[in-house]
């Protein structure tokens, strides 16, 4: 069962996101607490544990995987998940998921061409699209009563216009949480079919939708040109080293040239950690899942409430899916560098700027909430004692003393 136990950090652990000389080039310190990557802090599935421990107790590492197994554990999830209906056939295994953005990218289009993303959005995609040399052509996402929502209009004129000969979707949206609804997904479909454009769906954070929402796949839009990459089992179940990823379409004329680069390049099969942890948790993990849901949800609701009660100048937009919260903190009117201070040197929140996803505005930051409860308790209770020192962090950071930046109004 799912426990939000504290993660166990000493040297011998390489994670990124406590990496003292990252940390120092981002936020010029690494005394903060760090919210800037995208995985959970908590202790995985236990039956997933059982069967990387037998890998390792066994002490043989013989050639071994079993893609067909692993298909068919995940086509089953999908089903009864998403009500999916998967062809265990259909799929193509990867090394992750940024790979396959990569190499789909790659294969169905040319140097020059453009590729649609919808920006603020996941940093990587750009720098994907640009390394491979193709266009990035950026549909921006429009804020309408608060909430972010894809603007259609440019969409349909960027289509016509740039070139554009692939859309990244982005479904849960990371950063903003949005999880796309069927007539949402339906439009774009369909004026991607007018102008025949493929899309390509990351849907790695599908399972992780909070109550209220449902998650629509690409797939299940009345359009045969898409791709899912349909994820992997590293954002719902914490497996981000056990590095994997599964490409999914139903078009065999987009699936055949899928498989024959894959395997060209001796990409298409995992290893013996990759291939028992994902079944492990395609199979057994359910109730973990639940649990960990659960614990993202409560968390969701407690920051919600807490900001609106205690940090009422900070706007949050409550995520519909993702383990991230977005948050726009453009009411204190802060410089970036004040802002910077205010969060780094006096909340001790390492925070992922906004600016990194594309966004123009350096008000906006992306949070990882997938920690124990009780540390965002601290962080959060820490970031209001710096917004009520907001004039006089403004000032000391600006050094200019009559300058008042008018947050604490
Ligand atoms: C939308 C999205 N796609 C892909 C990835 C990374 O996937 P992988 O580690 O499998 O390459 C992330 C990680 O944060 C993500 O948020």
């Amino acid at each position: 069962m799912f426990q939000a136990l504290p993660m166990t950090e000493d040297s011998s652990n390489k994670f990124i996101k406590h990496d003292s000389q990252m940390l120092n080039q981002i936020y010029g310190t690494d005394g903060l607490s760090p919210y800037w990557v995208a995985d959970m802090s908590f202790p995985i599935a236990n039956p997933i544990t059982k069967e990387l421990s037998r890998l390792v107790e066994r002490e043989m590492y013989s050639y071994e995987f079993d893609s067909q197994s692993v298909f068919s554990a995940i086509a089953q999830w999908n089903q009864s998940r998403h009500g999916l209906s998967m062809d265990t056939d259909n799929f193509v295994q990867v090394p992750g998921v940024l790979s396959a953005i990569a190499l789909l990218i790659r294969e169905f289009s040319a140097e020059g061409e453009g590729v649609l993303i919808q920006t603020p959005v996941y940093h990587q995609f750009r720098q994907l699209i640009e390394s491979a040399g193709r266009k990035v052509v950026n549909n921006s996402l429009k804020l309408q009563d608060g909430r972010y929502e894809m603007d259609f209009d440019d969409f349909e004129s960027k289509l016509k216009n740039d070139a554009v000969k692939i859309v990244l979707l982005c479904n849960p949206h990371n950063p903003v949480g949005r999880v796309w609804t069927q007539q949402e997904l339906g439009m774009m479909t369909k004026i991607a079919k007018q102008y025949n454009v493929l899309v390509i769906s990351d849907e790695i954070h599908a399972d992780i939708v909070f109550n209220g929402h449902t998650f629509n796949s690409i797939l299940q839009q009345d359009y045969h040109n898409t791709i899912s990459i349909i994820g992997s089992p590293a954002k719902n179940f914490g497996l981000n080293s056990i590095s994997n990823g599964y490409i999914y379409t139903d078009n065999p004329s987009l699936l055949k040239p899928i498989k024959t680069v894959v395997s060209s390049m001796a990409l298409d099969h995992g290893n013996a950690f990759t291939t028992f942890a994902t079944i492990a948790a395609y199979k057994k993990g359910l109730p973990w899942f639940n649990g960990f849901l659960a614990y993202l949800q409560q968390s969701v609701d407690w920051i919600e409430q807490f900001v609106a009660l205690e940090i009422p100048q900070l706007k949050m937009f409550k995520p519909e899916g993702t383990g991230q919260i977005w948050l726009d903190f453009s009411t204190l009117k802060l410089s970036s560098e004040q802002l910077k201070a205010l969060l780094v040197e006096h909340a001790k929140m390492g925070l992922t700027p906004g600016t990194w996803f594309g966004e123009n505005d350096s008000n906006f930051y992306r949070m990882n909430i997938a920690v124990p409860l009780e540390e965002l308790q601290e962080s959060f209770a820490r970031l209001k004692k710096a917004v009520e020192r907001c004039d006089e962090i403004a000032t000391q950071c600006s050094g200019n003393e009559s300058e008042s930046s008018g947050c604490c109004c």
